[in-house]
């Protein structure tokens, strides 16, 4: 028996996948190489904005076909989509050929999931709401040398456009000495990079009955011998501390990298969206990073075209990453989700204008990161090689510690080592190198 796992979305998703395949796997799956000869497919989606709902919706209207042919198939989806009520009536009633809906919480009952739907006639829904957190699911990692982490759950903050609070519920913290333990039992089947994973790393611990503030958590985790790279992912500046910022410079795996995302230069955007910060608190934490890290890279998220947002508003997001040059910027239009503050605001941007804005900030930004990868010309760079790379002339390719893409010529032996890569031709996506 066969899966395949179609994911969308953040890094959580894709881990929360390696979760799904570990189960299955335990089930006695192993992974298809094509959907045609898949037993249970299983689509985990995203709904931070409507283009990833309007994709899955796609793929299942096309996976159709596959049930026809094969009444025996599973379909089943899950994620966050499906966290959200309207989804499940919808799928329920429009699409029933779909088997199982599931929250990533109730993963753990997959293999009941499974049976069930072999015999009912209806979807299986299991979306319940829980706040326990398993330990010990058996997972089945993507990368034999990059291991993600996740050290919370959920998030409390509540920025008014923002969907993942109501779909993946309250924040919880592991217990410190359950990620240590993971992270230790990673390093002995020798993974050297570890990613730890939150919506707001930054206020780890905090709930837990002994707190344990996050940049502790990451002196413990450089602790754990055999480990090479520490990242983290995502921080929120409301909660970057000056401490976490001593714990970066100090740390020596705790790569040269954050991201953090801004999401508008404009105080009065900001404000609505509920970041709990100003613009100027912003420049002013890149500005201690920098101090302490000089090479730091720094990576954001930024939304145009929210509620309201007017020119002057935009040209303070379009100034603000002017002066602070960001290594990279994810960059996304608004997108209405239901039940969030932010659908019911008045003064919705229309298309168009969220577009012309998309494309002006988009331009700055290019420009950018091609100036800053330019500065790399000729440094000597330390690069973990993740395989190869996707272009039509095939080539190593790996990260920097400040996470740029780096191809360069070398053998295979070389997947999931760090080597010293001297950077001959900078683009604005990628590096191109030469191994020494
Ligand atoms: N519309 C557009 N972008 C959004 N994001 C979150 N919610 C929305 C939305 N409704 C973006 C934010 C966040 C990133 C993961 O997705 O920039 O940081
Ligand atoms: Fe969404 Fe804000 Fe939480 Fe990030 S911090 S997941 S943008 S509510």
């Amino acid at each position: 028996m066969k899966y395949k796992i179609l994911t969308w979305g953040c890094q959580m998703n894709i881990h929360d996948s390696e979760t799904i395949a570990g189960i299955l796997q335990n089930m006695g799956y192993s992974p298809a190489d094509t959907l045609k000869e898949a037993d249970v497919i299983i689509l985990n989606t995203c709904c931070v904005r409507e283009n990833a709902e309007r994709k899955v919706y796609g793929r299942i209207a096309q996976l159709k076909q596959f049930k026809l042919r094969n009444p025996n198939l599973i379909l089943a989806v899950s994620g966050c989509m499906v966290q959200q009520p309207h989804v499940v009536e919808y799928i329920s009633e429009k699409l029933p050929y779909v088997d199982i809906l599931f929250g990533i919480k109730n993963v753990h009952k997959l293999p009941e999931l499974i049976e069930n739907a072999r015999q009912a006639e209806f979807p299986v829904v299991e979306v319940m709401e829980s706040s326990e957190i398993k330990e010990n699911l058996p997972i089945e990692r993507m990368d034999n040398s990059r291991a993600w982490v996740t050290i919370t759950y959920g998030c409390n903050n509540f920025c008014s456009y923002c969907i993942v609070p109501y779909v993946r519920g309250r924040e919880k913290s592991r217990l410190p000495e359950d990620i240590i333990s993971e992270v230790e039992a990673l390093a002995k089947e020798g993974f050297i990079e570890i990613n730890l994973l939150g919506q707001n790393v930054n206020s780890y611990g905090k709930d837990l009955e002994k707190p344990v503030a996050f940049h502790e958590l990451l002196r413990r985790v450089n602790d754990v011998e055999g480990i090479k790279r520490i990242r983290f992912l995502t921080s929120h500046p409301k909660d970057l501390s000056d401490e976490l910022i001593l714990t970066m410079k100090e740390c020596e795996k705790v790569c040269e990298h954050i991201h953090l995302p801004v999401q508008a230069g404009s105080n009065r955007i900001l404000s609505k969206m509920n970041r709990k910060y100003t613009r100027e608190h912003y420049i002013n934490l890149i500005k201690k990073l920098r101090e302490a890290i000089p090479n730091i890279a720094i990576s954001t998220d930024i939304i145009v075209g929210f509620p309201g947002e007017t020119e002057e508003d935009f040209l303070d997001t379009l100034n603000l990453v002017k002066e602070v040059e960001f290594d990279l910027a994810y960059t996304f239009m608004y997108s209405k989700r239901k039940g969030t503050p932010a659908a019911e605001m008045p003064d919705q941007i229309d298309d168009d204008v969220k577009k012309d804005r998309l494309n002006r900030l988009m331009q700055v930004q290019d420009a950018i990161t091609a100036k800053k990868n330019m500065e790399l010309k000729g440094t000597v760079q330390e690069v973990l090689v993740e395989g190869i790379s996707r272009g039509k002339i095939k080539k190593l390719s790996g990260r920097t510690r400040t996470n740029k893409v780096v191809n360069f010529d070398g053998g295979r032996d070389l997947i999931g080592k760090l080597v010293n890569v001297e950077i001959t031709e900078p683009h604005t996506w990628s590096l191109l190198g030469r191994i020494i």
